[in-house]
């Protein structure tokens, strides 16, 4: 096989100021945050949009095109995730993994005595919707941020029977894999469906076919239009009230009464996001063109140059699994002496590195990842509760996609390795305690008073 070229992504290279007063060109290293657009993604909207139209609700030719080109992206979703187009499964189209999280939690019919499994690694996607319906009962992850088939076979045994196990595809801050399809088996040999959550893991690997249930997000995966899938068996979705109720979902509606359509349309209340459905449909035809098995070498490669690399650096501690294996290029780490959120800082006010700190949508991983303690996390809590975000725990995370290159970890761990050999920084950064953000002194482009007004803040997740 050739050499893999990573792709570029629309707007890589754009020229960002730095504090020095250059222009560098800025490196996104969150693609786990959120990527740029693939260019045949934006190429297929900009030729999509003269033909935009309503769909499923007009009867002129461009409504009834742009009704084809939202129902082949509907079949699109289905077939990435390993399902035939006329079978059991319907893929609903929907605005991001947490909406389809929380549209499943909603539909699956559970009462307050059923137990949902999840893990400690979940994004908070995966963890507060089931609280909203059920009970929890959680996987436990070792002090590598990760659990085995053993761990979860015990959670499962325990009675009350489950009514799900709900676990991630991959973790968004160790980068970590778990042994999903395994997982998954060992889940139905003891009667429980699975949800994957594979908002990380789209842009990365195939799907695991065998999940009865599976969300995820364009946006992660070179499609930010605002589009995520959730796909499940159709007759979750048979009988009961939809998610959302409104136009669009019903066949008839008196004052006092409702007939409910079938689904998918029972569950896509309200004008859909036509345009995100046929970005997402082309993200998945150019993820197919480029290729997984290139894809995941690349992944492996760059993980490893990543991680090796941190790890090399003083006073640097990547946290989650000490093997290569099993990993998404996906690090998060600190720096001993220097805060989370001066680290991000200053990578991106002195080096035109974008990456994210703090908790990560995954508090309950964050803490376990840190090994505090619960008198520690009761203190910052406290802390939170009355507004001051200085001294919130994290970390820093970078993250890469199928546009990182080799040179770009370089630059990358070439920063790093700048402050913590303590390169003095050409300003003084103060802190925010509402957000816990440093943000540098001055008025210099992109970091003057009213840009600071907007908040680069991540302490919300
Ligand atoms: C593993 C995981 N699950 C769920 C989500 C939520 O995705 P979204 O914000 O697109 O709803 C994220 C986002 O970072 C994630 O990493």
């Amino acid at each position: 096989m050739p050499p893999f070229a990573p792709p570029k992504l629309v707007g890589d290279g754009l020229p960002v100021d730095c504090l020095d007063g250059q222009a560098r060109p800025y490196l996104n290293l969150d693609a786990a945050a959120s990527t740029n657009a693939l260019p045949a993604v934006a190429t297929r909207v900009h030729e999509f949009l003269p033909w935009y139209s309503s769909v499923h609700r007009g009867a002129g030719y461009k409504s009834r095109f742009a009704t084809r080109a939202y129902e082949e992206a509907r079949m699109a979703a289905l077939s990435f995730a390993g399902r035939e187009a006329e079978g059991r499964d319907v893929a609903i189209i929907c605005r991001n993994t947490t909406e389809a999280i929380n549209h499943l939690a909603f539909r699956l019919d559970l009462n307050r005595d059923d137990v949902v499994i999840t893990t400690v690694v979940e994004h908070h996607a995966n963890l507060l919707p089931w609280a909203r319906f059920c009970q929890r009962r959680f996987v436990e992850c070792d002090q590598e941020g990760t659990f085995d088939a053993s761990a979860v076979k015990q959670v499962l045994e325990k009675g009350p029977r489950p009514r799900l196990l709900a676990v991630t595809g991959a973790s968004n801050v160790s980068g970590w894999l778990p042994p999903l399809d395994e997982l998954i088996d060992m889940a139905h040999e003891h009667g429980v469906p699975v949800l994957v959550d594979a908002a990380q893991l789209a842009p990365h690997r195939k799907l695991p076919v065998s999940a009865d249930y599976l969300a995820w997000s364009g946006h992660k995966m070179y499609a930010p239009f605002g589009a995520g899938v959730l796909v499940a068996p159709r007759s979750v979705f048979a009988t009961g009230d939809p998610f959302l109720a409104g136009g669009g979902a019903v066949e008839l509606v008196d004052l006092d009464e409702v007939t409910w359509t079938d689904p998918p349309e029972r569950e896509e209340a309200g004008s859909p996001n036509v345009i995100g459905a046929i970005a997402l449909h082309e993200a998945i035809d150019e993820l197919d063109r480029i290729g997984f098995e290139g894809i995941t070498g690349h992944d492996e490669d760059i993980a490893r140059q990543m991680r090796k690399g941190l790890a090399a650096i003083d006073r640097v501690r990547v946290l989650g699994p000490r093997s290569d294996a099993r990993i998404l290029p996906v690090a998060a780490f600190t720096l001993e002496g220097m805060p989370h959120a001066l680290v991000a800082a200053r990578l991106s006010a002195e080096y035109g590195i974008g990456v994210r700190h703090g908790c990560f949508c995954a508090h309950p991983y964050l803490i376990r990842l840190l090994g505090l303690r619960q008198h520690e996390v009761a203190t910052y809590r406290e802390a939170v509760r009355a507004g001051d975000h200085r001294s919130m725990p994290g970390a820093v995370r970078a993250s890469a996609g199928v546009n990182t290159s080799a040179a770009d970890i370089d630059r990358f761990l070439g920063a790093v390795g700048e402050l913590a050999g303590g390169v003095v920084a050409p300003a003084v950064y103060r802190q925010d305690p509402a957000t816990g953000d440093y943000w540098p002194e001055g008025d210099l482009p992109g970091w003057s008073e009213s840009d600071r007004a907007l908040g680069a803040s991540c302490s919300r997740g």
